[in-house]
């Protein structure tokens, strides 16, 4: 059989995307009499809304406001308070205000462009520092504590403070947020939309419209990149087309182009932090005091989440027996940020890579065995928050990395260089990881599947995740082809439906193989269980006896050695009345959370990594270039080498352009001014590291029974670019004296790297 589980299979539809021939929404035929909608965005950041005029010329159809919300103005997909269309007041340029139907797109996005809007204007806060000083949350601050962090940070031998910020991020998906909703009979609506949370889709489109849940199908064939930003957002956009689809009766598509999708969508939450550490004189960690403050935008969305794995990722890979972080979630008049690849995670983790080489160059100790000397032991310690790190690799992850990258000889390469060279420095940094492995909310860590087997053995295949990429539903198809041992392109995946697999979590926190994967197999061998029965009763053999080898199915009882392929039992279960379909069902064990006090056991497991990477900067112009990565990425038994393979170098470039070339820029009054690539730069083809070394953890089959023992691998990886930042204050440091702990502000733009050249330079 070709194509089974750890097998290396090429993405299902690779040369579609390669081609042109993959159809994204935008592609899809159009019926007559498709309307298209534009939005009115606020351009003011904070104010009274007073006024608000469309011009109605020729092809406009209908304009929405809030007064046109049948049901409740609300998208908020956690708690309630985020209308789709801002009314009375306006929280952040570029709000929705209302949305303009018509004939043509032309039509719709100029009478947009020419609404007349009025605005008293009201004064914003627009920065962390603002939000804090005023007390501005969008939730109450959370803590994680153990232990008692100030009396052993009295007690410690040493400690220092620091303070230093990290920046947004937008998702910059190739497809801008897209839906198209059609109007059926007696209200029901189809939308299609691209969107990682399918049900999140349909939820929202019946608060909006005032009905059940069963009057609206969501439906998703693909994604054209989410990276967590089609995970609440998508919600809106699509709620907005079922609005103007269910007011018009006309099938009705909403489109963002790319700017109005930048300036009205949230990003990767910024975060300001000030910590202080204490510690012994070998540098082994005594007590953390941590404050982490992220800038929620103006309204809540999934900031919690954000904000809980943030604080959950604070230790990273180290033990820290007295530990308090304590999580600020910001409300400012701006984009409500939101899922990015991670999810909090890497703006938890770069904490302690700050502490821990500051503590080395206090201590005048080498960076990295300060680092080995914290990590959590193998003997299993407790994370801050309760979980016991188990089968932790960081051991064998941090040997294989210094190997692979031939730590020792090239550190000492790079110093002789450094000494030597005027202009250009080198730095070079290892990384561990350890990230957790679930969605902390318990309910959210379920799946279902659908599989049907058809008479001639061809399989087909729907289950509750969605495909932005990532290679889910060539994963899932492998593990339904492995259930039924025969080869993958006997299995056609399906768009992703709210009206086959209901009651859907959204395709993120790198759960969708895990969960859809399990969903799957449980449906598959529902099927394959019935198909056993039925085949030793026909044959008259002993269900022992029915053995599904390579397309066939072997009745290998004693003295007989009878073989029909799959199709043909396919057919006499057919014939014998067998139901051939089946729906699966899975929830993650063992997993709980108090999210109150903060403890419990949030991941069914951790998955690890290491990076080791050498950047060089340039002292006049303050570029940086990232000369070499050498990666290893725990994926547990890997389901798919190729995908995950494409995984681990995507997140990598992604987090390198998080924090060196991707800035986010906002005037004074709250605008957006960098809402496009010619302003916002993420990392091109030529950014990648020139040498680039990546690999998965050989030998590592998940300890935990998740599908197959592979681990997920969306989002861990991304946190491996952090070693590029760490390399950069490492060659910053090679500026001045070496002993001068650096303050590097990401994003490490040219700017940046100039500014803390000048912090360290010996006069
Ligand atoms: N890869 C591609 N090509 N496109 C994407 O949008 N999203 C990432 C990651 N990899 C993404 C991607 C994010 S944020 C997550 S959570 C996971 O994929 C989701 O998919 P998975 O759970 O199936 O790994
Ligand atoms: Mo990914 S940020 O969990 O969609």
């Amino acid at each position: 059989m070709k194509g089974g589980v750890h097998t290396a299979q090429r993405h299902d539809s690779a040369l579609k995307h390669v081609t042109g021939q993959a159809v994204y929404i935008d592609d899809m035929p159009e019926p007559a009499g498709t309307l298209h909608a534009a939005l009115v965005l606020s351009p003011v950041a904070h104010g009274r809304l007073k006024k608000l005029d469309v011009p109605r010329g020729s092809g406009i159809v209908a304009v929405l406001g809030p007064d046109d919300i049948p049901g409740k103005n609300d998208v908020a997909a956690v708690g309630s308070d985020e209308p789709l269309f801002a009314f009375d007041r306006v929280s952040f340029a570029g709000q929705p205000l209302a949305m303009v139907v018509a004939t043509t797109l032309d039509a719709a996005r100029h009478a947009a462009e020419r609404a007349t809007i009025e605005i008293d204007e009201e004064p914003a806060i627009l920065d962390i520092e603002t939000a804090l000083a005023a007390k501005a949350y969008v939730q109450a601050p959370q803590t994680l504590l153990r232990g008692d962090p100030d009396a052993a940070m009295t007690a410690a031998p040493h400690k220092l403070s620091a303070e230093f910020t990290v920046g947004g991020q937008e998702h910059f998906y190739l497809e801008s947020q897209i839906a198209f909703a059609l109007p059926g009979e007696d209200g029901d609506i189809v939308v299609h939309s691209s969107t990682q949370h399918p049900t999140e889709v349909q939820h929202i489109c019946a608060r909006l419209l005032g009905c059940d849940f069963n009057r609206v199908t969501t439906i998703v064939r693909r994604l054209g990149g989410g990276f967590g930003g089609k995970e609440s957002n998508a919600s809106w956009v699509a709620g907005a087309a079922a609005l103007a689809a269910n007011h018009t009766g006309r099938p009705v598509k909403l489109r963002l182009p790319r700017e109005i999708d930048m300036i009205a969508t949230g990003k990767r939450h910024p975060f300001l932090y000030r910590y202080t550490v204490g510690f012994d004189g070998e540098g082994r960690v005594l007590a953390l005091d941590a404050m982490l403050a992220a800038d929620a935008g103006w309204s809540l969305d999934l900031t919690p989440g954000v904000v809980a794995r943030a604080l959950t990722h604070t230790d990273n890979a180290y033990w820290i027996p007295h530990f308090r972080a304590v999580g600020y979630s910001c409300k400012t008049h701006k984009q409500s940020n939101t899922a990015f690849r991670g999810f909090g995670g890497p703006q938890g983790v770069v904490i302690m890579e700050d502490a821990l080489d500051r503590i080395a160059l206090q201590l005048g100790r080498d960076p990295n065995e300060v680092r080995a000397l914290n990590f959590y032991s193998e003997a299993g310690d407790e994370t801050p928050y309760g979980q016991k790190v188990d089968e932790n690799h960081l051991p064998r992850l941090w040997a294989e990395v210094k190997r692979d990258s031939d730590y020792a000889s090239r550190r000492a390469e790079i110093d002789a260089f450094n000494k030597t060279s005027p202009v250009l420095k080198r730095g070079l940094a290892l990384f561990p990881l350890k990230f957790g492995i679930s969605f902390n909310i318990p309910h959210m860590n379920q799946a279902g599947a659908l599989v049907h087997v058809y008479s001639d053995g061809s399989i087909r295949l729907n289950h509750g995740g969605t495909e932005m990429g990532q290679g889910l539903f060539i994963k899932v198809a492998q593990v339904v082809a492995e259930v039924f041992k025969v080869d993958i392109d006997r299995i056609r995946p399906s768009a992703t439906s709210t009206a086959e697999v209901p009651n859907t979590s959204p395709t993120a926190a790198s759960t969708g193989s895990d969960l859809n994967g399990w969903a799957a197999f449980a449906a598959a061998d529902t099927i394959r269980q019935r198909m056993i029965a039925y085949a030793a009763e026909h044959f008259g053999a002993a269900q022992g006896d029915i053995v599904f080898d390579d397309n066939t199915v072997r009745i290998a009882k004693p003295g007989s050695n009878q073989v029909v392929s799959f199709d043909e039992l396919a057919k006499l279960c057919y014939l014998g009345r067998v139901p051939l379909s089946s729906t699966g069902y899975y929830k993650t064990p063992k997993i709980h959370w108090d999210g109150a006090k903060m403890k419990g056991r949030p991941f069914f497991y951790f998955a690890f990594g290491a990076a080791a990477v050498e950047v060089a900067i340039d002292m006049l112009t303050g570029e940086s270039r990232v000369l070499r990565a050498d990666l290893v990425q725990d994926c547990g038994a890997s389901l798919n080498p190729a995908i995950d393979l494409g995984q681990i170098e995507g997140a990598f470039v992604q987090g390198q352009g998080w924090l060196t070339c991707e800035e986010l820029w906002w005037d004074k009054r709250g605008r957006l001014k960098t809402a496009g690539p010619s302003t916002y730069k993420i990392p091109g083809s030529r950014d990648a590291p020139a040498v680039f070394n990546v690999k998965m953890l050989d030998n590592a089959p998940a300890k935990e029974a998740t599908i197959f023992r592979s681990k997920a691998v969306g989002e861990p990886p991304l946190m491996l670019a952090t070693a590029v930042w760490t390399a950069l204050k490492d060659a910053i440091a090679a500026t001045g004296d070496g002993r001068t702990p650096v303050r590097l502000d990401a994003p490490a733009t040219p700017e940046r790297i100039l500014a803390a050249i000048e912090t360290v330079r010996v006069r």
